[in-house]
């Protein structure tokens, strides 16, 4: 099959389209014909490597798994032993390690059918982003209505999907994100939206009850001082936030160990990847309650420079490749 493969850690010029075999089918598992993928955060760990903590399980000087890419949409072609609930024929969105491929084998537990109404593109988005939002907001942030919600980096992928889901729980939602991001920002429900150039320091921001942070970076320290006094704050992630080895995920750890002592609650987000989470959002986007987000559907011969735009930050939400003529492009 044609698929995009990864030679060595680095940027977009490790990547480049070529054949792989067909991955087998497992007991418990899908193999779908994908019609769409979508890079997230986590596609550029992967292909930089970054950090470098994570690769004793990536693969030390290469990755173990060649092919790139994890959220997907497609079209289920079989269906594993002991798989429930999935038929030949159904349109369904989810996330498997190999996603930039003509097929995928992933989990059943992973995926989601998709709804009337939602397209490939779309789905393709949600899996990883969207799911992590969602998680973020009801699980570990407990959002409430009426409360004011800060989220950092409102014009990425799962920050897009933040704003959304906390105003969808009834809260005032501030976002802080570049310039060129606010209108978007301000588009997906935010009420106000923070330049971070213009106004560098957390303590002009205001005063929220729950701050949620996918890209400052900052110490936990500087960050408070945008809480209220009961005020949570809670971590994502943000790229390039510490050294190359735990590039900032010591931040994480550090405000689940720091929380008993503080007055703030501290807690971080450790994605799952869930079907049913993501039929959750899916109904979300089929119902018209939240949108997709997608500011870009770039054709298979521009996933490279895709690839590439999400990683320098340019993308406004999320960008999906179409993977149709993938296997032309693959010879
Ligand atoms: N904990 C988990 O399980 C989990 C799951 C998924 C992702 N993550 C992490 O979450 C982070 C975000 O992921 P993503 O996929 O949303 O990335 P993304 O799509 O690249 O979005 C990040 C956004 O942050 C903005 N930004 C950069 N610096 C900023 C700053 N100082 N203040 C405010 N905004 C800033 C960027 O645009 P502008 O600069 O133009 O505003 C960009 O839109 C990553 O670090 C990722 O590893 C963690």
């Amino acid at each position: 099959m044609g698929a995009l493969l990864q030679r060595g850690y680095g940027g977009v010029e490790t990547l480049a389209v070529g054949r792989a075999p067909v991955p087998a089918l497992r007991p418990g598992h899908v193999l779908v014909r994908v019609a769409a993928a979508s890079p997230d955060s986590g596609t550029i760990h992967l292909m930089t490597g970054r950090p470098t903590i994570v690769r004793p399980f990536l693969g030390l000087r290469t990755p173990r798994q060649p092919i790139p890419g994890l959220a997907f949409a497609g079209v289920v072609e079989a269906v594993g032993e002991g798989v429930e609930g999935f038929a030949v024929g159904d349109a369904v969105a989810g996330s498997a390690p190999g996603a930039f491929a003509e097929r995928v084998v992933a989990r059943a537990t992973k995926l989601a059918r998709i709804p009337e109404g939602v397209t490939m593109t779309d789905a393709a988005a949600q899996p990883i982003s969207a799911v992590t939002a969602l998680q973020a907001v009801r699980d570990v942030a407990r959002v409430e209505a009426g409360q004011r919600v800060l989220v950092i980096g409102a014009g990425g992928g799962v920050g897009s999907a933040l704003v959304q889901l906390a105003v969808l729980a009834g809260a005032r939602v501030t976002g802080v994100a570049s310039a060129a991001k606010a209108a978007f920002v301000r588009s997906l429900g935010a009420e106000r939206t923070i330049d971070y150039r213009a106004t560098p320091e957390p303590a002009d921001w205001g005063r929220f009850d729950v701050v949620i942070d996918t890209a400052d970076g900052r110490g936990l320290s500087v960050l408070r001082q945008a809480l209220a006094p009961r005020g949570a704050l809670v971590i994502v992630g943000a790229d390039h936030a510490g050294g190359p080895v735990l590039d900032g995920l010591d931040r994480q750890f550090r405000a689940a160990l720091l929380n008993p002592f503080v007055r703030h609650r501290l807690a971080m987000v450790m994605q799952r990847e869930s079907g049913a989470d993501l039929a959750v959002v899916l109904e979300h986007l089929a119902s018209g309650r939240m949108r997709s987000a997608v500011s870009e559907v770039a054709p298979v011969a521009d996933a490279l420079a895709a690839i590439a735009r999400l990683q320098r930050r340019e993308v406004a939400g999320k960008v999906v490749v179409d993977l149709t003529g993938l296997a032309a492009l693959a010879g």
